[in-house]
């Protein structure tokens, strides 16, 4: 086989029952809890974005769910672009028929394939990388596996028949990876032969040498109710800073008075603007934005809509207040500066500090306000214009 391989899959299997947690998850199938704000079949799928290497996935799900998780699936790629080509098939009766029924679905030139268990979310992109690079290195099979803790004794009718020696004992994770035709024979060979196994490391040592190579203990696999408690999230309160810039030009009689903060600046130079024109409120505005990841004013307001001609700031603000707080952020904090060389703003500062307090519903300490000039510098300092930057401090819960 030609080295590196060109054209390497991942088989994610999620085509199981998860009978030995279906008390414990309420009767979800294991595969399609979630962590993270995503179910675990695509935590792996993220997981394999992040390797290079990797051309695609094939996704297996119940038979009964194939069609319907085609589409979640569909759906989770387009709100989240992994890179990678993909393709959903239904899974068999017993893991190694899913597996088989993966197999199936690869593209033609497939060169390469890892096989995981979508049970095991928390495989990293680092072992992934790993295994591919043996792989690369000439290895026609390779899998992780951690050494046993624990003194391993064979069973029989309630008596120990066997000690064995935990030196020699290594317990399998997934992913596994093999070279595409020989896991395809291996699993034909099973077919065949009625081999019944658990991981498809166990078929390809018939035929071939499968090499190990360190696992990681957090890479559990979610089996048993206990396990659950991997799955729990801690919450913790965590402050997001948003800062926010913009700039207005200096206008003639016929464009609008200066506005900051929502307060008139009576005597002060007018601006060209689309809505009010309140620089300030403009930068807070996309500091609040930039707290919960919302984008910037621009757009959610753009100044092509006629809707926004000549529109309140503090509106603009309220509206965005409220997208945050649906974000799970709270504002408690403001430290707004506004640069120009005219008007004087020290009169001002008092009302503005008041009123953006107000509009964004905190405590009177909570809001900075300053100005500044620029020296006579650049274009505020030439009296040309005005500009405003802000810096918003919220508090969000999120995932430890
Ligand atoms: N799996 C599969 N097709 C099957 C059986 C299992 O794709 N017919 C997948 C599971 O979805 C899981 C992985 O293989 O990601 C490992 O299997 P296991 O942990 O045994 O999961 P389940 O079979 O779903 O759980 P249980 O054995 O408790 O029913
Ligand atoms: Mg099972």
């Amino acid at each position: 086989m030609e080295r590196p391989l060109k054209d390497i899959w991942a088989v994610i299997l999620a085509a199981g029952s998860g009978t030995r947690l279906a008390d414990a998850s309420g009767g979800v199938r294991k595969q399609y809890l979630e962590h993270r704000g995503a179910p675990l079949f695509w935590l792996s799928a993220r997981t394999f974005s992040r390797v290079a290497g990797l051309r695609g996935l094939v996704f297996v799900f119940p038979p009964d769910d194939a069609d319907a998780m085609e589409k979640r699936v569909r759906q989770y790629f387009r709100s989240e672009d992994l890179g990678l080509k993909w393709r959903v098939c239904a899974g068999g009766e017993r893991r190694q028929d899913s597996v088989r029924n993966g197999l199936d679905a690869l593209p033609k030139g497939c060169d390469g394939v890892l096989v995981h268990d979508a049970a095991r979310p928390f495989a990293s992109a680092r072992l992934v990388a790993g295994l591919i690079e043996t792989l690369d290195g000439g290895a026609r099979g390779v899998v992780p596996a951690i050494e046993v803790t624990d003194t391993v004794k064979r069973v029989a009718d309630h008596v120990v028949a066997e000690t064995l020696d935990r030196a020699e004992l290594r317990a399998v994770q997934t992913p596994q990876a093999f070279e595409a035709a020989l896991l395809r024979q291996a699993h034909q060979r099973a077919l065949a032969e009625g081999w019944e196994v658990t991981d498809d490391a166990s078929m390809v040592e018939h035929l071939a040498e499968v090499a190990v190579i360190p696992g990681e203990r957090g890479n559990v696999k979610i089996t048993t109710p206990g396990d659950l408690e991997q799955l729990r999230e801690n919450k913790v309160t965590v402050p997001c800073v948003g800062w926010g810039y913009d700039v207005h030009r200096f206008g003639g009689e016929n464009d609008r008075p200066m506005r900051l903060g929502g307060v008139p600046i009576a005597g002060g130079p007018t601006v060209k603007a689309h809505s009010d024109g309140d620089v300030l409120l403009h930068a807070l505005t996309d500091a609040v934005l930039g707290t919960f990841g919302g984008g910037d004013i621009g757009t959610h307001f753009p100044d092509t809509d006629p809707k926004f001609s000549g529109a309140d700031s503090a509106v603009l603000l309220r509206e965005t207040l409220a997208m945050a707080e649906e974000a799970g952020a709270r504002v408690i904090h403001a430290d707004l500066t506004v640069i120009a060389q005219i008007p004087r703003l020290a009169p001002h500062a008092r009302q503005i500090a008041g009123n953006v307090c107000r509009l964004l519903g905190l405590e009177g300490d909570r809001v900075n306000f300053k100005a500044t000039t620029e020296e006579k510098l650049g274009f505020t300092g030439e009296k040309k214009g005005i500009k405003a930057v802000a810096t918003v401090t919220a508090l969000r819960e999120l995932n430890a």
